[in-house]
């Protein structure tokens, strides 16, 4: 069992493995700026057009704005140490990998199976999200959908058509090919950043400066409606609205809009020069967001008071209805229909690519990490994308969104932490992007995460603590017995007054000519321009 808990991936081994000749390897289609959209894609869904308005009118009230820049920064904190990871142990696994080489395979585990609760529950409430808003754009253009539709679709839980239609859809184009996915991806992206800047720029328009006032409403107790968190709990206090704590307690619902920025890193195996163009494109599409994120904010909150908002309603709808462009709606609707596509395709490619690389190592079956005749994992795919459908129609998923926002920040703080471990286990790795500022940004990192996680509810840690007990003891029947590093000893990682190892490939082989001691990147040199048979 010790050896078990000792045994970490080398980082040579985890990036530049054979993985059985080629049937395992995924290729290389991604540039900056595709992963840039891929970022836009999966982050603005449904935070962006629902949630600004209801943790105002809910929470926070208009000092909103503060909350989603509060949020925006431990993000950013966050994604930095995500960027100097994947510029080291750019795979597909992201924070399941970067677990495996700092911590180890239970830790890692543990990381790959809050990764997989969070895409699971993520593609299943956003499909949901999705059935409801299509039921409402029907509506918008008076189409009346045919008797036989008539209670299953736009459905909160149970059986709905329109989700279970859109997973199915997403999932059948994902498993015969990912390159159909990334041309729709860039116009389904793109069009719904036009949506948002109209969003923008006409709410601007109707900006009134004393919806801002009070910006900080004075705090009371929250309704009957707020479960405990862990914070109130430890604190011994009451759940507590508006005020300076609104603020901080309305954080962790808008990190739900945050969501995706980490997913970027799962595509990094199939990145060209991925140590490099990664951290470029989750750091310039994050920045991206939280500046659009800001913006929507500011218009929502300067065109309607925060006391006038039903939070039941679609709050932008009902803004642009209060002062008189009620045909934005419409438009807004088809905006997020367009968002929440786009964010199911990304979440369901990530979270195949986890099931991939645990597969690959050994954790999961094995035959879920073959890629398939269209160059892609067709079996994770179906597999991933097949549990997204069951759960979607038989669970009240809706209920679980702060179970996402959870399972997201517990991979967040493992990253965190994992920067400083690899820096001193493994300081003679290049790292083609180092977060400045020495261990400042991790351990910011670190007390910004865990304090949003100690504004999660108790009742959202019961239901995360009962996931982590089931993929523990999954662990130990199955993952622990198949590992890939059963046979292998523990790799020591080197004394730190050691010259460092060659480059994998050419371990216990001397180090080439004329490089003696040379900082190596695990993944060698960066490909040269049109060099690649993976080119597009
Ligand atoms: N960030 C994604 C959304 O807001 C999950 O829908």
């Amino acid at each position: 069992m010790r050896d078990t808990l000792l045994r970490r991936l080398p980082v040579e081994q985890a990036t530049r493995r054979d993985y059985g000749g080629g049937r395992h390897r995924l290729p290389v289609t991604y540039q900056t700026r595709d992963l840039v959209i891929l970022g836009l894609g999966v982050m603005i869904g449904a935070g962006i057009f629902r949630i600004s308005g209801t943790q105002a009118a809910t929470t926070a009230g208009p000092a909103v704005i503060v909350s989603f820049l509060l949020a925006g920064l431990v993000c950013l904190l966050a994604a930095l140490c995500y960027a100097e990871l994947s510029s080291v142990v750019p795979t597909a696994g992201s924070a399941y990998t970067f677990g495996y080489v700092a911590f180890g395979e239970p830790v890692a585990w543990l990381i790959g199976w809050s990764l997989i609760l969070e895409l699971l529950l993520a593609a299943s409430v956003v499909a949901r999200a999705w059935s409801l808003i299509a039921a409402q754009t029907l509506a918008d253009f008076s189409v009346t959908p045919p008797p036989a539709l008539a209670g299953v679709i736009g459905q909160e839980r149970g059986f709905d058509v329109f989700a279970l239609g859109i997973l199915v859809l997403l999932v059948a184009l994902l498993a015969t090919g990912g390159r159909l996915g990334l041309r729709t991806l860039w116009f389904m992206v793109l069009a719904k950043l036009i949506v948002i800047a109209l969003v923008i720029v006409g709410g601007l328009r109707f900006f009134d400066a004393g919806n801002l006032r009070p910006f900080v409403p004075e705090g009371r107790p929250a309704g009957g409606g707020s479960g405990q968190t862990v914070l109130d709990a430890l604190l011994g206090g009451t759940p507590q609205v508006f005020g300076v704590w609104g603020i901080v307690a309305a954080a962790p619902a808008i990190a739900f809009a945050y969501i995706g920025f980490d997913l970027i890193a799962t595509a990094a195996e199939e990145t060209e020069d991925a140590p490099r163009k990664v951290p470029r494109g989750m750091l310039a599409g994050l920045l991206i967001a939280i500046v659009l994120y800001l913006g929507v904010a500011v218009a929502m909150v300067g065109m309607i008071s925060y006391r006038e908002l039903d939070p039941a309603r679609p709050p932008l709808a009902q803004a642009f209805a209060e002062v008189g462009a009620e045909p934005m709606g419409r438009v807004i609707d088809i905006g997020a229909l367009l968002g929440l596509t786009t964010v199911i395709l990304v979440v369901l490619i990530s979270m195949t690519r986890v099931v991939f690389s645990m597969a690959r190592d050994g954790l999961l079956p094995r035959p879920l990490a073959a890629v398939s005749r269209y160059r892609t994992p067709s079996r994770a795919t179906l597999v991933a994308g097949g549990a997204a459908i069951v759960l979607s129609q038989t669970v009240d998923v809706l209920t679980l969104e702060q179970l996402v926002v959870l399972g997201t920040l517990f991979a967040f703080l493992a990253v965190s932490a994992a920067v400083p471990v690899l820096r001193r286990g493994r300081p003679d790795l290049e790292r083609p992007f180092r977060v400045p500022g020495g261990l400042l940004v991790p351990l910011l990192a670190i007390a910004g995460v865990g304090w949003l996680m100690l504004n999660v509810q108790v009742r959202t840690w019961a239901y995360f603590a009962l996931w982590m007990l089931a993929g523990l003891g999954l662990y130990l029947l199955f993952g622990r017995r198949n590992s890939g590093l059963r046979d292998l000893p523990p790799p020591p990682w080197p004394p730190l007054s050691a010259p460092p190892p060659p480059p994998y490939g050419s371990y216990g082989a001397p180090p080439p000519p004329g490089a003696p001691g040379a900082r190596q990147h695990p993944m060698g040199p960066p490909p040269t321009r049109g060099g690649g048979r993976h080119r597009r």
